[in-house]
């Protein structure tokens, strides 16, 4: 049985009815409760809900076989895991918002909210800039709103949050996208399910530019 951790929520849906397309459905996945483990015994899968935050764990230490994780998050963390596949679903990007008055003061060290310290951490060395990184769990756009920082890095998807805030991008950093990733080891092990799994779910992004 081959151990498959979806991130919980919109995307995961999405995610799950592209496993179940590439051949290994779940059907009662979709049953409305608040079960977090599903297997289709046939197909030889277990599908479970995991925080999309928590997917690279799951898969790094071998509780999960295979996993659904964006790419902010593989960034951030560097799991030590193989990255198979861009799925080109869940797209978003990361990038630096500020109120739309902002003017920065180059003289002054960056106060940057985010939870992506790393990512930020390394985009703003890239540019040599001096930053003190302020670490929030969520509902980043409320920094710069409350003067707690000068800017923010957070994902950005419709920009709806960011234009309902009087905040705009300033700078894009990376695009984002969702990626199959694998345990080293079921990798080694599961090969050819895992492949399986892969080439199905591969098939379904060729159209996708
Ligand atoms: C994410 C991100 C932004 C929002 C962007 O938040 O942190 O707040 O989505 O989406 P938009 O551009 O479509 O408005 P999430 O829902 O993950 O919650 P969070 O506040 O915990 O970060």
């Amino acid at each position: 049985m081959l151990n498959i951790a979806l991130p919980k929520g919109r995307l995961g849906e999405k995610v799950y009815a592209m496993f179940a397309r590439a051949g290994f459905p779940c059907p009662s996945i979709l049953e409305e409760n608040r079960k977090l483990v599903f297997e289709n015994r046939e197909k030889g899968v277990r599908y479970f809900w995991v925080k999309p935050s928590d997917v690279a764990v799951y898969v790094e230490r071998g509780a999960a076989d295979v996993g659904v994780a964006g790419k902010d998050i593989l960034l951030e963390h560097a799991p030590d895991v193989y990255e198979l596949l861009d799925l080109k679903t869940g797209r978003c990007r990361m990038a630096v918002a500020a109120p739309r008055d902002f003017r920065e003061d180059m003289r002054r060290k960056l106060r940057v909210a985010t939870k992506f310290d790393r990512i930020a951490g390394e985009y703003y060395a890239s540019l040599g800039r001096d930053i003190d990184i302020i670490h929030l769990n969520g509902s980043i756009e409320l920094a710069p709103l409350l003067g707690l920082s000068d800017v923010i890095v957070d994902i950005v998807e419709t920009g709806t949050t960011l234009r309902e805030n009087g905040l705009a991008v300033v700078a894009e950093i990376l695009p984002i996208s969702a990626r199959l990733i694998t345990n080293k080891a079921s990798f080694e092990f599961c090969r050819e399910e895992i492949e399986a799994i892969r080439r199905g779910l591969e098939t379904q992004t060729e159209d996708k530019a």
